[in-house]
């Protein structure tokens, strides 16, 4: 090893990749979240994706209360949310890719397949931008629609976040909703895979 790869090994304060944990905070240093449910072998509950039955609680919140639908303001702003495991009480925020954002809309607004997404008119779509991974958290009142502000792609809450404008060139994909013993929860995975996609 050459004298200045000794150095850079005896400073660096490196994670071990033999460990499970390990590999999964160097693949997410890395840049590569997305690893986490591609190997379900290694993924532990808090990196999970989303599953059937789970609750969801604030992302701002100390007391991680599950959410019910009038928890959500209607007609906005937009909420974002983690999901929680019920069988561990575990909130699932060990990755970013896991973030939330809710909406609270008139149902009868709502259009297409977001219909039987939405619960109590709460819609749910991955608060990650697919375009470059922003977080997707602005809520244009005026014109109805989400807005991420790194680069201003503009998607429609009522219609599968599609893009109506902006250099993302696919929808946010959706979770869908239901309500159990009055609390939002996941009535299915997201509808597509949340995060940057490499073509
Ligand atoms: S990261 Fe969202 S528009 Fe670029």
């Amino acid at each position: 090893m050459s004298r200045a790869g000794q150095e850079a090994g005896r400073s660096c304060k490196c994670v071990d990749p033999s460990t499970r944990r390990g590999f999964l905070t160097a693949m997410s240093v890395l840049g590569f979240e997305l690893a986490a449910d591609r190997i379900p072998a290694l993924a532990e509950p808090a990196s999970e994706r989303p599953k059937e039955g789970d609750f969801l609680v604030a992302v701002d919140s100390d007391k991680p209360d599950r959410l019910a639908p009038n928890d959500i303001p209607l007609g906005g702003p937009l909420l974002l949310a983690w999901p929680l495991d019920p069988a561990t009480d575990t909130v699932r925020k060990g990755s970013r890719l896991n973030k939330v954002l809710l909406l609270r809309l008139d149902p009868a607004t709502l259009v297409g397949s977001t219909i039987d997404r939405a619960a109590d008119g709460v819609v749910a779509y991955s608060a990650i931008c697919p375009h470059a991974g922003c977080e997707v958290n602005g809520w244009m009142a005026d014109q109805q629609v989400l807005e991420c502000s790194c680069h201003y792609s503009h998607y429609n809450p009522r219609e599968g976040a599609a893009v109506i404008d902006g250099p993302a060139t696919r929808a946010l994909p959706a979770l869908p909703l239901k309500v159990v013993e009055g609390k939002l929860a996941v009535a299915k995975p997201f509808t597509g895979r949340v995060g940057i996609v490499p073509t």
